[in-house]
């Protein structure tokens, strides 16, 4: 279709949004020439028309009515960068219908809606991208379904939140306790007023759903993935790992089995000489293993203004290409099927414990016994003396079924020296 003008409506000017406003305007004559035509973003729907925006192209129109964006003949391209399920879902689905091409870089929608929409894109021969959703500026949406075609994916492994990973890096490098580390994540824009979702794993578990869903071809409900939260990592239990080895970091983990699919979110014990342990603060990354290219790293600025727009660009020159050239449906091949989750119960891990006992003779056999009436066989202990008679065990087991790790964990609470079992956590094993 030779048009002169691509128009693009915004559904949303905020971080992101006025990001992607910056780069079009700073690159328009890059962009322009890859795409063949002008790109020029006419209108952007806010919630507060009186709100300031420095920087705001004039030649953009601000309105409060979708309808003006998501019905406008003239608009080929609707950006939803404003987040939340409703009423993005219900806005894109209407873009959708009335023929648009979509760019989203909303993790939730896409996790929990993905593939309703995809489907409704490949209904009405358009097409919904949504690179910016997972990994921010990470480039890794298109590279698995694209350069990564040949391969069968085998395993993911990522750490796709930056809050968390801000905040354990904090705690790892200056000793920070865990509140002080989320207030300063807090105070630099890394973490929300209310972080739970970052904190309890859920933000990394939707972004999960839709890598596990891309690379293992099923359709994921991202509430069968199971969560652990980093609110119990204490500044002791990221020093015994730095003793054992280790840093802490909340990894996103999926991988196929003859089972089924295994899928989770929990903090781990990584070896220090895991590429994923140096991945610190704000940064994100993703290893992959494919059955022929082997490993993979890919490693970048998970947020942020600038960095998450730089997908969204991306995403909007490729409709613009798509549309260009009239390939009509640029969505990938929707995984129609669920594969089966593997309860984490059938699972295998190495464990890390970390509990107070008596300081007092016989203490740690009563442990070891417990343990090895599970099968459940030691790696690493360390023991110290703690204050008021007591003493501190850190032990990390080899690889187990979780069930039976659980069982010795039960019997070891009953043990009467026992104060309490201060953490558990899994270790990722050393290859
Ligand atoms: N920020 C990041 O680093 C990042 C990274 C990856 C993905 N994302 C995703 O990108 C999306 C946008 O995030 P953001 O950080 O740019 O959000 P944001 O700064 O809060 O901006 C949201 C924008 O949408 C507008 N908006 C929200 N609800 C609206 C409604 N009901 N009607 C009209 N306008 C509405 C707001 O209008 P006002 O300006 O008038 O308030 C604002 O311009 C989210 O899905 C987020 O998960 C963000």
């Amino acid at each position: 279709m030779n048009k002169s003008v691509m128009k693009v409506g915004l559904l949303g000017l905020g971080t992101v949004g006025s990001g992607t406003m910056q780069i079009i305007q700073t690159n328009q004559e890059e962009i322009s020439r890859k795409i063949g035509s002008e790109l020029r973003i006419t209108k952007a729907l806010v919630r507060d028309l009186g709100k300031e925006r420095p920087n705001l192209d004039p030649h953009i129109q601000l309105t409060t009515d979708a309808q003006a964006i998501i019905a406008d003949p003239e608009i080929d391209i609707v950006v939803e960068v404003m987040g939340g399920i409703e009423p993005a879902r219900s806005y894109i689905a209407a873009a959708l219908t009335n023929g648009k091409y979509v760019v989203t870089a909303n993790k939730d929608l896409m996790a929990t809606h993905g593939s309703e929409l995809l489907l409704l894109a490949q209904k009405q021969n358009r097409g919904i991208f949504y690179e910016a959703s997972v990994g921010g500026g990470i480039p890794l949406i298109r590279p698995i379904k694209r350069c990564l075609a040949a391969n069968k994916i085998l395993s993911i492994m990522g750490i796709i939140n930056g809050t968390t990973n801000y905040i354990l890096t904090q705690m790892t490098e200056a000793k920070k306790d865990f509140q002080d580390a989320l207030e300063e994540a807090q105070a630099k824009g890394f973490a929300e007023a209310d972080p739970s979702n970052d904190l309890e794993g859920r933000d990394a578990a939707y972004k999960l759903a839709i890598l596990a869903s891309l690379c293992f071809n099923s359709a994921v409900d991202v509430n069968q993935i199971a969560t652990e939260s980093i609110t119990e990592i204490s500044l002791r239990d990221i020093m015994y790992a730095e003793e054992l080895g280790f840093v802490i970091k909340l990894l996103a983990l999926g991988e196929e089995t003859p089972e089924g699919l295994l899928l989770r979110v929990h903090p781990t014990l990584v070896p220090k000489e895991h590429p994923l342990a140096s991945v610190s603060n704000e940064f994100n990354a993703l290893f992959l293993k494919g059955d022929a290219v082997g490993e993979l790293m890919f490693y970048g600025r998970g947020a942020g203004s600038l960095p998450t727009a730089s997908a969204v660009t991306a995403d909007i020159i490729e409709a613009a290409r798509c549309i260009k050239h009239q390939i009509e449906n640029g969505a990938a091949a929707i995984p129609q099927t669920a594969k089966p989750i593997v309860p984490m119960a059938e699972s295998r891990s190495c464990f890390y414990v970390r509990l107070k006992a008596k300081d007092q003779p016989g203490v740690f056999g009563s442990v070891a016994n417990a343990l090895g009436d599970e099968g459940v066989s030691l790696d690493l202990i360390i023991q110290k003396r703690r204050d008021f008679n007591l003493a501190e065990i850190v032990l990390v087991t080899h690889d187990v079924p979780e069930a039976n790790f659980y069982r010795a964990l039960d019997r070891i609470k009953q043990i009467d020296s026992i104060r309490n079992i201060s953490n558990v956590m899994r270790v990722l094993e050393r290859s």
